[in-house]
C-alpha cells in the first residue's frame, strides 16, 4: 500500500512537472480584491483564464468575440443577443456604457427582469435573498443531486457524462424548487425561455463530441471552481460553435419532457 501511495505521488509529480494542459496566458486565478464577477458563470470562467480581462471590467462585443472564440470556439458573433440586452437595457456602469460593461453590472438590482431571472441553477432569486449574482451552494446542491454529479464511476459511461435529457429533467426540477421558496417566481414565457436557454447554453459549451455528452467533471469545475477543466481534458473543440448549434441545442433541451 505504501509503496503504492508513494509511486503514485512520485508519478503525479512528475506528470504535473511536465504535464500543462492549460493554454499559455490562460492558468486559471480566482478574482483577486477590486476584481469583479457576475451571474452567468460562462462569463466568470473566461474571466478567471484571462480569456477576458482577469478584472472583469470594461468589456465589449469585441472581447466576448475573441475570449468565446478562444476558449469555447464559438463563431464571431454567435452571443452578440446577449451583449445587446445588457446595452439596451442600459445596465453598464463604465464611462463608455453604450461600449462596454463590468462583469457585475449584469448582477446589479437594475439587471433583475431584463437580463438576470428567477431560478437560475446556481444562484438565488434577487428577490429571495437580493444576491442573484453570487454562486450559492444551498441552490446548486439540489440541481448537483438531479444531475448526479456525485455519482461518479469511471467505469460506466452512464455515470460518466450528463445527457440532454439528465441536464433538462434538472433544470425543470430546479423551476419547481424555486417557485416554492419564491412567492413572486415569474412563471413568464420570457424566464422559462431564459432558463432553457442557458441550460442549452452550457450543455452546448461544455460538449464533448467524441463523447456526445458533457462529461461531468467539466460540468463541476464549471459551475463550482467557474473553471475550464483543462486539467480533467477540456480542449477547444475542433468544431466551431454558431446560432445555429444553440438554436439546435435549445430544441433538443425544449423537447424533453419533463412532467
Ligand atoms: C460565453 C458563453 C456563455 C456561456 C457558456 C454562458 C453560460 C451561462 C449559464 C450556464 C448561465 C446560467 C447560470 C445559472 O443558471 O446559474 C448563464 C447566466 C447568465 N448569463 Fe451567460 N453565458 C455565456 C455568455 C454570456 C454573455 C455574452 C452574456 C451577456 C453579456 C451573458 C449573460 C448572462 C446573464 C445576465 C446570466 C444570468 C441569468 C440568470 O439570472 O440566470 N452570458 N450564462
Ligand atoms: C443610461 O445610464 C447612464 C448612467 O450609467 C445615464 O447617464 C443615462 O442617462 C442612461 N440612459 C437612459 C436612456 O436611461
Ligand atoms: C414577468 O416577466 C415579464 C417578462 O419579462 C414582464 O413583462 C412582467 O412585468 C413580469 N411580471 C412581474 C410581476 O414581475
Amino acid at each position: 500500500m505504501k509503496l503504492s501511495y508513494f509511486t503514485n505521488t512520485i508519478l503525479f509529480g512528475l506528470a504535473s512537472a511536465f504535464y500543462h494542459p492549460e493554454p499559455k496566458g490562460h492558468e486559471f486565478r480566482r478574482p483577486e480584491a477590486g476584481d469583479v464577477r457576475s451571474p452567468c458563470p460562462g462569463l466568470n470562467v473566461l474571466a478567471n483564464h484571462g480569456w477576458l480581462p482577469r478584472s472583469g471590467k470594461e468589456i465589449d462585443y469585441d472581447a466576448i468575440d475573441r475570449a468565446a472564440g478562444g476558449a469555447y470556439h464559438f463563431a464571431p458573433g454567435t452571443l452578440d443577443m446577449a451583449v445587446d440586452a445588457v446595452f439596451l437595457a442600459n445596465l453598464s456602469s463604465t464611462e463608455t456604457y453604450t461600449k462596454t460593461f463590468n462583469l457585475d453590472d449584469l448582477g446589479s438590482p437594475e439587471a433583475h427582469g431584463t437580463v438576470e431571472f428567477d431560478g437560475s441553477l446556481s444562484r438565488s432569486d434577487f428577490l429571495v435573498t437580493g444576491d442573484a449574482l453570487s454562486f450559492d451552494r444551498k441552490i446548486w446542491g439540489p440541481v448537483a443531486q438531479h444531475l448526479g454529479l456525485a455519482r461518479h464511476s469511471a467505469k460506466f459511461r452512464k455515470e460518466k457524462y450528463i445527457t440532454v435529457e439528465v441536464a433538462a429533467k434538472a433544470r425543470a426540477a430546479r423551476q419547481e424548487i424555486a417557485k416554492e421558496a419564491n412567492p413572486q417566481f415569474n412563471a413568464s414565457e420570457f424566464q422559462n425561455l431564459g432558463s432553457i436557454g442557458t441550460t442549452a447554453l452550457y450543455l452546448t459549451t461544455l460538449w464533448d463530441d467524441e463523447a456526445d455528452a458533457v462529461p461531468k467533471t467539466w460540468l463541476k469545475a464549471f459551475f463550482e471552481e467557474e473553471r475550464l477543466a483543462y486539467r480533467e481534458g477540456f480542449k477547444r473543440p475542433e468544431k466551431v460553435k454558431t446560432g445555429a448549434t444553440l438554436k439546435k441545442m435549445n430544441e433538443a433541451v425544449g423537447a424533453v419532457p419533463v412532467s
